[in-house]
């Protein structure tokens, strides 16, 4: 039987942005599902509510505020409103978009902790906290940087965010150091509040068991409940956040008030829209959480073990996607690995809607999803312009050119039959969560269309019969309202456009699945079509490529020069005996001719261990043939298309029978590390 429509209510929730910094892809990966979900719930009549807000505690936002010299306060509503702003553009449609600042957060948080204190679920315990001496101050979470306890790998204070993920309690991290002045931190006693997590592992077990949403998220939940339950830690020593009930000088973490957020967010629309929110996180309401698959232990464990201390309702299902990664790299703002919405997208010209089909439609929703330009403009051109919209496009043209409005035309039997079965196809997945196939089945009904129109060759009969013309117009533009109503979910606004296309004057938003086989009306005037997804040609997504490049050469210029050289670099540092050479006059400079080119050709030089046979563009007629030392350390397929630096003047040589006329110049150390510029630059391009 389906899950959908039914008259449990449906509150959709996503995973909050922290308000610290800009959004995404990565962020999208939560919000545009989600959305997706949410429409195509109300397309099949189900009452749903939609509600997000942004994370604006913790000390993410402590940190950024004290760098940028701002409150948190103000850091966090430049953010609110970005984000706010992003969702709209990007037609993501929340019902309420408060922040975990807002009094209804405080109140609601407040309230639980206190029911979790009355209940015995919390006690005090002297801990060890990390203390920085130079700055006087504790250090929770993101101000503490170490070794993590479980895999030795660089972490934080709260989770080991470069090597086993796992979320760290207050005093478990080795070698602390303080974040702000990178001095050596200690450890010192002092009481926090901790939560009885452990005693949840039973209630814990059986609640995920019967828990919906991915499987991924349960089984890993159930995997961590089964393997350890420590008692959780739920002060902080901060002034930014909610304050712990009785003590001024302790917030609670972050991870307590913000999923209460949740709960607050769902108040303020209920005070808004003179509703109920009771019925969700008291009643049987259906509680859906979207997030994305690191923040499955809050959500499967902490999360649902307090709402059970407090006497509220669990969710119902949590849909966790999996991560989003950037040209196959591990998405990493630091590295320069990221995709902005605003600046690397939208700012750009291109339609929110094509993002939203390419993020649902590229993978399944669990897997990894690598962002790729070359992927969404072939998604683009091969899905959207090539079927979806050529179906639509010639439908309408030929329409409106031979008839001006809808003409009369009985609709087949096997039409009526192919758009009900799809739209079985697009719910029954949808209620899985498998949206790339409900995406897809959708799709095949437009293939369908592509079929029907071409086998009918209405060119033809409009000569020989028009009115049998006019069935086969009439057959397809009821494909087209069927197709508009299954994609509006996933291109509302581009769906909004083609449905004033066939004639209809209501809301495509409000109309559900039900209306795509309600027949079309003949002698509905319809206007000239106007093209609704045109090709992405090369060079547009070349020249996005090339941006992110120049983000990523960028951001590894500025890591060696501006951040605290790592452990490693200063050993190195250490073992590079620097010996210095006589001054040289600029005549002497002069002589060098250095200049920056681009690697056209890389193979490996077989009669070596060592050398790499390059081909280099360096602004001459032909490229240069250079031999360098790097076959050990580099990748001949991934340097292609890289910049180096080259010095252009040294006398040829032969190296293993291989000319080489000029040099590669690179960092001498353990491993060669080429020099390259900051920016791509023309090839040729002098050093001075
Ligand atoms: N503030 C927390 C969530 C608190 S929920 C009570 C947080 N914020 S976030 O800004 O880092 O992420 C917001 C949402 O985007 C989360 O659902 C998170 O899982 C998701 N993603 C952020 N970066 C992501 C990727 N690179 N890939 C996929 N999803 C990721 O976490
Ligand atoms: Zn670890």
């Amino acid at each position: 039987m389906s899950k959908f429509p039914s008259d449990k209510p449906v509150l959709v929730t996503c995973g909050l942005p922290y308000a610290n910094g800009k959004a995404h892809v990565g962020h999208l990966r939560t919000y545009v599902p989600a959305d997706i979900f949410v429409r195509s719930l109300k397309k099949q009549g189900q009452e749903v509510t939609f509600v997000c807000g942004s994370d604006t505690h913790g000390t993410p936002v402590v940190v950024n505020a004290e760098q940028l010299n701002i409150t948190p306060t103000e850091l966090v509503q430049k953010y609110h409103k970005h984000f706010d702003e992003t969702f709209k553009d990007m037609n993501i449609h929340f019902d309420a978009f408060g922040t975990t600042d807002d009094p209804e957060n405080h109140n609601r948080t407040t309230e639980i902790v206190n029911k979790l204190i009355e209940n015995g679920y919390t006690y005090p315990k002297t801990i060890e906290i990390a203390y920085c001496p130079k700055c006087d101050r504790s250090l929770p979470d993101r101000y503490v940087e170490g070794t993590c306890p479980y895999c030795g790998e660089n972490a934080r204070g709260d989770e080991c965010d470069q090597g086993c993920e796992k979320h760290l309690e207050p005093g478990e991290l080795k070698e602390p150091k303080c974040t702000i002045c990178g001095g050596a931190a200690e450890y010192r006693k002092q009481e926090h509040f901790f939560f009885k997590l452990s005693e949840f592992k039973d209630f814990l077990l059986e609640y995920l068991e019967g828990m919906g949403g991915t499987l991924n998220a349960r089984n890993y939940a159930i995997g961590w409940v089964k393997q350890e339950l420590t008692d959780w830690c739920i002060t902080r020593n901060l002034e930014w956040g909610v304050k712990f009930p009785g003590y001024d000088d302790l917030v609670v973490y972050v991870w307590v008030d913000a999923p209460i957020g949740y709960i607050a967010f769902t108040e303020e629309w209920a005070n808004a829209n003179n509703e109920d929110w009771e019925k969700f996180w008291k009643g049987d309401g259906r509680i859906i959480h979207f997030i994305g698959g690191d923040i499955t232990y809050h959500h499967c464990v902490f999360w649902p073990a307090m709402l059970k201390g407090a006497g509220y309702s669990q969710p119902w299902a949590v849909v966790a996607s999996g991560m989003v990664k950037i040209e196959d790299k591990t998405f990493s703002k630091s590295r320069g690995y990221v995709v902005w919405v605003g600046e690397d997208y939208l700012d750009h010209g291109f339609h929110p809607d094509l993002l939203r089909y390419y993020l649902i439609s590229y993978t399944s929703h669990t897997k990894e999803l690598n962002f790729s330009w070359k992927v969404f403009q072939e998604k683009i051109n091969t899905e959207l312009v090539a079927v979806f919209g050529n179906f639509l496009y010639r439908t309408l043209l030929f329409t409106h050119k031979n008839f001006g409005e809808i003409p009369p035309g009985e609709i087949d039997r096997d039409v009526l039959d192919n758009i009900e079965s799809t739209i079985a196809n697009v719910n029954a997945p949808m209620e899985e969560y498998e949206f790339k196939k409900a995406v897809d089945s959708a799709m095949a009904l437009a293939s369908y269309g592509n079929a029907y129109f071409q086998s009918n060759e209405p060119w033809k009969l409009i000569k020989e019969d028009k009115a049998a013309c006019g069935k086969v117009v009439a057959n397809c533009i009821q494909i087209a309202k069927a197709l508009i109503l299954l994609f509006e979910p996933v291109l509302p606004q581009k769906m909004e456009e083609a449905w004033a296309q066939i004639g209809m004057s209501d809301d495509v938003h409000a109309a559900t699945y039900s209306d795509a086989t309600v027949l079309v009306n003949s002698g509905t005037p319809l206007p000239m079509p106007v093209i609704l997804f045109e090709k992405i040609e090369d060079d547009k997504t070349e020249d996005m490529a090339k941006i992110a490049s120049k983000r990523v050469a960028g951001a590894i210029a500025k890591e060696s020069g501006t951040k605290e050289r790592s452990g490693k670099v200063k050993e190195m540092e250490e073992k590079t005996n620097i010996e210095t050479k006589e001054d040289i006059t600029f005549d002497d400079f002069s002589k060098i001719d250095i200049r920056i080119g681009t690697i056209v050709t890389a193979e490996p030089v077989k009669k070596s261990n060592k050398l790499m046979r390059l081909e280099v563009d360096i602004g001459e007629e032909t490229p240069r043939q250079l031999v360098a030392g790097i076959k050990e350390t580099h990748d001949p397929e991934q340097i292609i298309g890289r910049q180096v630096v080259v010095l252009a003047n040294l006398k040829p040589a032969k190296l293993c029978g291989v000319e080489s006329r000029g040099m590669v110049l690179a960092g001498d150390t353990d491993g060669a590390v080429l020099l390259m510029p900051e920016a791509e630059v023309a090839p040729g391009t002098r050093v001075r």
